[in-house]
């Protein structure tokens, strides 16, 4: 295994490039599966959770080449509809293949994901929409044995204790797309993510309407076909990228981001007195020396979000004055913060509640990730910290961050890997 090593104390300055969103990626790899035809996904970023899906679909009979940000996908053999255990735990986002086979195969096992360190994580969304649907689904050995005669339009509510569920949405509303009739999703996930599968959906002759809202309609269509795609850029990266600006006090242009897409985080910073330069693909993150602190909530989007909470917390650690931070999605989403504390940080768990007192300086420590986002927040505390700063178990970041210490490194980071 692998660590990031990190000298604190630069400005980063300089231009970097946003890689196209691994949450957007993922479900529309998942959607080849409705079709026999090729697909084309252009701006796709090299990381692991695109491996992990790309043998995912492999392993249902596809072919799948990856060069040069393009991914094409044909269909190689027939589909065993199964999706093993080894592949779905390791990512979650596997699970989203459960709604494509069961509307164009009418049968599908797959894994169910198990929890992670960020929360429980259950799919009963998942399955109470595909039900509704006309898709019987027995839990056997860990997996979701599903099969189905047809499926059928219906009106469902897709909210649940916490909001929104992003995948469920994507599931239902894929496997939608070929039920005999209309379908409702109420309270379906409103993410740029979700707009861009249904956009790519449509591409393929699906009829959605109201994506990007709380209510989508999908007329059900016999078959779906081939498409040529371009992934929007990760507006999780942009952000975390405009946070390391600031807290290096450093002055960067992000290129390729969508703004559009980060109203709520780019509103935050700004309330903090961040001066950020907003175009119509990129960011520029000026030098400034006061940040305040502020309190942030996640919520569903366009709300604050979750995957931007650890990133903010490192910022406010060391921000001074009281910043507090409540997490509404996943009230255990704090692995981050003993971590920061390590480094010197001050901050204190009250439930969903971060209470963060910033400090002058942290200090570099050797420092373990522990999911994808809490290990971007432990490389933006190491690039402010005193010192050296070790972060193990990088396969989290590289999850979802293609290249981030080349990235880094190219923004005057002093950032390097070693082996473990
Ligand atoms: C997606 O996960 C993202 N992953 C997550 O990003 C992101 O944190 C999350 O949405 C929330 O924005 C991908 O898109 C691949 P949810 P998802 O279902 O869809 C509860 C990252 O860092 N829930 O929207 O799995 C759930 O426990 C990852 O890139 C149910 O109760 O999340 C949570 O509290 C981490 N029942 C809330 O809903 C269900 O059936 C929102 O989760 C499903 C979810």
């Amino acid at each position: 295994m692998d660590k990031l090593v990190i000298e604190g104390g630069y400005k980063l300055k300089g231009e970097v490039t946003i890689s196209g969103a691994k949450n957007a990626l993922l479900p529309i790899l998942a959607a080849t599966v409705l079709t026999d035809e090729p697909c084309i996904i252009r701006h796709c970023p090299v990381l692991r959770d695109t491996n992990t899906m790309i043998k995912l679909l492999r392993s249902l009979g596809k072919a799948v080449e990856f060069n040069q940000g393009v991914i094409k996908v044909t269909s190689q053999s027939d589909c065993n509809c199964f999706a093993d255990y080894k592949l779905v735990s390791t990512m979650r986002a596997s699970f989203c293949v459960l709604g494509p086979l069961i509307a164009k195969y009418k049968k599908a096992r797959v894994s169910l994901p198990g929890g992670c360190v960020i929360g429980v994580r259950p799919v009963d969304l998942h399955l109470k929409g595909l039900r509704a649907l006309g898709a019987d689904i027995e839990i056997e050995e860990g997996y979701c044995v599903a099969k189905t005669k047809n499926l059928k339009g219906a009106h469902i509510y897709l909210g649940g204790e916490y909001g929104s569920s992003v995948l469920a949405t994507d599931n239902v509303m894929m496997a939608a797309c070929l039920a005999k009739g209309t379908t409702i999703i109420e309270a379906a996930a409103c993410e740029p993510e979700v707009v861009d599968l249904a956009e790519c959906l449509i591409k393929m002759g699906a009829r959605i309407r109201g994506h990007g809202t709380p209510i989508i309609e999908i007329e059900g269509v016999k078959r779906l076909k081939g498409f040529e795609h371009t992934i929007i850029p990760d507006r999780i990266e942009a952000g975390t990228f405009t946070i390391a600006a600031l807290i290096t006090k450093g002055d960067i242009l992000i290129k390729n981001a969508n703004p559009r897409h980060m109203m709520s985080v780019l509103d935050k910073l700004k309330e903090s007195g961040a001066k950020i330069q907003v175009g119509s693909q990129s960011l520029r993150v000026k030098a400034n020396s006061h940040i305040r602190p502020i309190n942030v909530t996640t919520l569903p989007y366009p709300g604050f979000p979750t995957d931007m909470q650890a990133q903010i917390m490192a910022l406010m650690a060391v921000t001074s004055g009281i910043s507090v931070i409540t997490e509404k999605i996943y009230p255990d989403r704090f692995m981050h913060v003993a971590e920061l504390n390590r480094m010197g940080a001050h901050i204190q768990r009250e439930g969903p509640h971060a209470i963060v007192e910033g400090v002058k300086q942290l200090s570099g420590a050797p420092v373990m990730a522990s999911d994808l986002r809490a290990s971007a927040a432990l490389v933006l505390a190491g690039l402010v910290a005193k010192g050296r700063t070790t972060v193990s178990r990088i396969y989290h970041l590289e999850r979802g961050y293609e290249n981030m210490e080349d990235k880094l490194s190219g923004l005057g980071a002093k950032i390097w890997r070693e082996k473990e």
